[in-house]
């Protein structure tokens, strides 16, 4: 980065800049990332002009060509970036110049920073939202297929951490699922309201020349236009709902991330992530440590800090533009960045992951999961739930000091707590016959998983 020619927006100040000013007032440094929404939204611009009688169509043609191949400059890693020009705007700007010449300097003819700023934003949140969603939609697949693989595979559920009553692999897979199906809804409806255009608002109270505002916005394939100017050039709602999406699917998979991280502990041992996504330790050579998941649990802190970040930024800020905006970059970056990453070594994980059903199963036995399932089938045969909780707490304890699983206590022992007892209460007694059980939609019979991960398919 150097920082040569002449600045482009400073011929009322006599002094020059403070170096140290420059360079931090400047966002080059992170904003050139815009290069190509900025370089489309000017040909969009520049087309527009042409067709309103500001520009010639030779004029225009002369800028788009100048644009093109400063884009070509940029991505052959052959342009040279200036912190004395400030931003990607004004680097680009001066470059086509510096190219073109004086007709270079009719592009800016009918426009300001403000909305070019605004539109580069918006137009790069939307390019950026089409790999978010297809690792999103990646992710859901994986999910089904899992759920698929494991329909029938027993593990404890848990409220409290506790063993609660079994469920099955599935089904808790699709749990996850529907929450991803919601971030999905949640995004695209956030995508209606960043594809709106604020180009044309200028600096903030729109512009003397007779512009084209749904040109523009046609051209560049926004849906909407920003319908008041003094908002179009200072809105970042968009960003801050796109980080607040952001911000719950980070939620969802760092909820995940922690089931995951006590699942593959030695303590628990219901899966195993994959050599490929976990590393050893430095110094104790018998580790696997989940450090995708943890990792994925610390970013999404960082997802939250620039949701704040946002806010904070927008909180104190009068009509219309103020410098401050600048500072809306890096987190929105950000968290574009954090996110994608984060779903698409999520979506390889969750390809990889493998369960270990013996142990799930025996963990749900030593749990007494289907303790419900015993009260429940008491209160079949006609005894009050309050009272058939009562029994079969006794017979849990009966059974913990005998150690040994409810399905394991004969017929005898049972019929002590409650001779309402028959043989038939072996069926409700076994994990199996549990989760069968629970066969109505949302449940989690293995025939429910089944029918729930087709349904999900279709859509
Ligand atoms: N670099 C600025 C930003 O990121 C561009 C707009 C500057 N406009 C201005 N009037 N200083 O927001």
């Amino acid at each position: 980065m150097t920082t040569p020619n002449k600045k482009l927006s400073s011929a009322r100040l006599t002094q020059p800049t403070n170096a140290f000013v420059e360079e931090f007032t400047a966002s080059v440094q992170f904003d050139q990332r815009m290069y190509a929404q900025d370089i489309q939204g000017s040909i969009a611009h520049a087309t527009m002009l042409a067709s309103v009688g500001v520009l010639t169509e030779a004029e225009r043609d002369q800028i788009i060509a100048g644009l093109n191949t400063i884009k070509s400059e940029i991505e052959r890693d052959e342009f040279d970036w200036s912190i004395a020009q400030e931003d990607v705007h004004m680097n680009i700007e001066a470059r086509l110049i510096a190219l073109i010449g004086e007709v270079g300097k009719k592009l800016h003819t009918g426009r300001s920073r403000n909305d070019q700023v605004a539109t580069d934003v918006r137009l790069y949140l939307r390019d950026m939202i089409v790999p978010i969603r297809s690792e999103l939609f990646r992710l859901k697949e994986e999910l089904l297929n899992v759920a698929e693989r494991e329909a029938d595979t027993i593990l404890p559920g848990f409220t409290h951490l506790q063993t609660a009553q079994p469920v099955t692999f599935g089904h808790h897979m699709l749990a996850w699922y529907e929450m991803l199906v919601r971030d999905a809804e949640r995004l695209e409806d956030c995508e209606k309201r960043v594809n709106s255009s604020p180009l044309g608002a200028a600096a903030l109270a729109g512009t003397t020349f007779p512009i084209d505002r749904k040109l523009t916005a046609e051209l560049l394939g926004f849906d909407r236009i920003c319908l008041n100017s003094l908002d179009a050039v200072s809105d970042r709602d968009f960003a801050i709902e796109f980080n607040s999406v952001a911000s719950i699917l980070m939620m969802h998979l760092s909820r995940f991330s922690e089931e995951l991280v006590i699942w593959s502990s030695a303590q628990f041992d219901f899966v195993d992530l994959g050599d490929a996504f976990c590393t050893g330790s430095s110094i104790m050579p018998q580790k696997k440590n989940p450090d995708v998941p943890e990792l994925i649990r610390g970013k999404t802190s960082r997802v939250y800090g620039n949701l704040f970040n946002l806010f904070s930024l927008m909180k104190n800020q009068p009509l219309a533009y103020n410098k401050d905006n600048q500072e809306d970059k890096e987190p929105l970056f950000d968290t574009i960045d954090t996110l994608l990453g984060s779903l698409r070594v999520y979506a390889d994980m969750m390809s990889a992951i493998t369960t270990k059903p013996d142990n799930m199963r025996n963990a749900a036995l030593r749990g007494y999961a289907t303790a419900t399932d015993l009260a429940d089938y008491l209160v079949r045969k006609g005894i009050a739930f309050r009272d058939a909780h009562e029994v079969v707490g006794l017979s849990v304890a009966y059974a913990i000091k005998h150690n040994k699983d409810l399905s394991e206590m004969s017929l005898a022992e049972l019929q002590a707590f409650s001779d309402q007892i028959g043989d038939d209460v072996f069926d409700v007694l076994t994990l199996e016959g549990s989760v069968a059980a629970r066969d109505h939609l949302g449940g989690t019979a293995p025939n429910q998983v089944r029918a729930a991960m087709k349904a999900a398919r279709n859509k």
